[in-house]
Parts: structure tokens; sequence; C-alpha cells
């Protein structure tokens, strides 16, 4: 399928921004789910009454910046594919392809899995955490507007609001004190917290990943985001505005948080300014 073959998006009119590339967003819901703690692959984990799945989903469909949808599902899961094909079937004409792939044992590989599987004509790839189910589409539109205006990475990111200092583990008479020890203290004026989706030109992305393909087990284990991987490539990774609503649900009080943001008076679409 060429370029100009791929469905439209249904994103607010844009007649004053730079031409949005042609965009795939890779949806990684391949994790286990570990530190929730339910039982079953977190993606399947209930969210107000739907999977966190298609909270996932349906904001990416919603924010209209997508042409293709690529989902990376843990190998083997059944009932995450039936939801997907029965969700393909909700999309109406003008909606993004929706493509299925099989996860792998890492995030990163994950995120490669669905790299394999993008449409020819891709220019720009979201990289987005289904378990950061409730991001606004302001967050979408803020990371494919810096795209559009050239940038080949951008990441939402948000102000840190606690001091953060590197420690060391303690050893001999001071582990008798405290197990760890403060080693410095990191500007907090400067730091960010990162969130999803981050956001590539398609040839940076794919080069980046390639070379990730070959990381020995300890280099691989330090590779928590995409952006980091671009980084070592000397691009600049640009920075927008995230959202608090954008939380990875993480841990058993991640969904209580999440839960409320749905529940409240204003449900998911509350948008911090
Ligand atoms: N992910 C993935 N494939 C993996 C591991 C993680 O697609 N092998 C995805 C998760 O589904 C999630 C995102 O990457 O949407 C961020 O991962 P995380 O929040 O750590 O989710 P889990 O790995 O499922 O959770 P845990 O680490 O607690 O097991
Ligand atoms: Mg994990």
């Amino acid at each position: 399928m060429s370029a100009t073959e791929f469905p439209t998006g249904s994103g607010p009119a844009a007649e004053d921004r730079p031409a949005r590339p042609v965009v795939a967003v890779v949806l990684v819901a391949a994790g286990s789910g570990q530190r929730l703690g339910y039982g079953t692959p977190k993606a399947r984990v209930p969210l107000g009454g739907e999977p966190i799945l298609m909270h996932a989903l349906r904001g990416i469909v919603a924010s209209g910046v997508a042409q293709q949808v690529c989902v990376a599902l843990p190998a083997g899961d059944g009932a995450l594919r039936r939801m997907c094909d029965e969700f393909k079937g909700e999309l109406v004409d003008g909606g993004p392809l929706l493509t299925v792939v099989d996860g792998g044992l890492t995030r990163a590989e994950s995120v490669r899995s669905a790299l394999a599987a993008l449409e020819e004509g891709t220019q720009a790839v979201l990289v987005h955490d289904a378990a950061r189910a409730l991001t606004p589409e302001t967050v979408f539109h803020r990371v494919v507007d810096s795209l559009a205006a050239g940038a080949l990475a951008v990441i939402p990111v948000m102000p840190v609001v606690d001091t953060v200092k590197t420690v060391e583990a303690t050893s001999g008479e001071d582990a008798r004190m405290a197990p760890e020890v403060v080693v410095g203290t990191a500007p907090r004026e400067k730091l960010r917290a990162v969130q999803t989706p981050q956001g590539f030109d398609y040839d940076t992305l794919m080069e980046a990943h390639r070379q990730a393909a070959g990381f020995d087990d300890a280099e691989a284990a330090a590779v928590t985001d995409d952006a980091m991987l671009v980084e070592r490539l000397g691009v600049a990774v640009h920075a927008v505005r995230g959202a608090s609503q954008s939380l990875k649900i993480t841990t058993p009080l991640d969904l209580i948080i999440a839960e409320g943001l749905l529940e409240g008076p204003l449900g998911a679409r509350w948008v911090e300014g």
C-alpha cells in the first residue's frame, strides 16, 4: 500500500499547521503486569469496566493522528486478539488500519516486532505504552505537531515534583546505619519525567532499533525507552508537555488513581491545562 492510499485520520482541522507526516502508532501491550499483581496480562485488567487495552486503543483512534495502529500483544493471547478483531469492526471508514503482532520478552523486542509490521510509506512512528491508557488526545497532537515542524524525535515530559538523589549501596560500618548513602543531588529544575507516546522520524527509529537488536543482555536490560536509543545516534530529542492523566498504570495504587480519573465529574475528558 502506498502512502497516498492510506486511510485518512479523522483529527482536527490543521490548516495553519505544517503538513502532517503519515503516522503509525506502535502500541506495546505485551507486558505481563507483574507489579500490578492482577494475575493476568496488564492489557486485560479491567479499568472502568473495560480492559486497559481498549482504553489505550480508543484514545489513539480518538486523537485522529494515526493512519495505522500496530498492537504488540502477549504471544498466543487469544482473548486480547479477539478484542482487537472486534474493535476493527467498530472502526468506521477513515479510521486507522489496525494490525496485531506477537510481542517479545522485553519491551524493546515488542517494539521491534511491531515496527516490522508497519506499512510502506510510514513517515513517522509514535511508540505508546498501553499502560498509559488514559493519555489525553492533546498529548498525541503536541507530539505530532513537533514532528511536523521537523523534529526527528520528540517525547512528552512532566516536571519532577520530588527532589531526586543518586545513591550507592553501603557496606561495612555504614551498612549498619542504612542500606544506601547519597552521592549526589540532581538539579530538579532540569529534570523531567518521561511519558509516551514518543514520536520519531521513521528512518531514525528504525536505525536506533537496528543497533539495539545487537545489544548484550546487560545493555538490553538498561533500555527503558525508545528515546534513549535515538540519543545514542546523536540525534536531538525534543520535549513537549505531557499530562498527569498519562500516568503509567504500574502498581495497584496507579489503578486506583486511573479509576478515580474515569469516575471524576469530568471523566477521562478532564485535561490539565
Ligand atoms: N511491554 C511489552 N512487552 C514486554 C514488556 C512490556 O509490550 N515484553 C509493554 C507493556 O505492555 C506496557 C509497556 O511496555 O504497556 C510498559 O511496560 P510496563 O509498564 O513495565 O508493563 P509490564 O511489563 O506489563 O509490567 P511489569 O513490569 O510490572 O511486569
Ligand atoms: Mg515491565
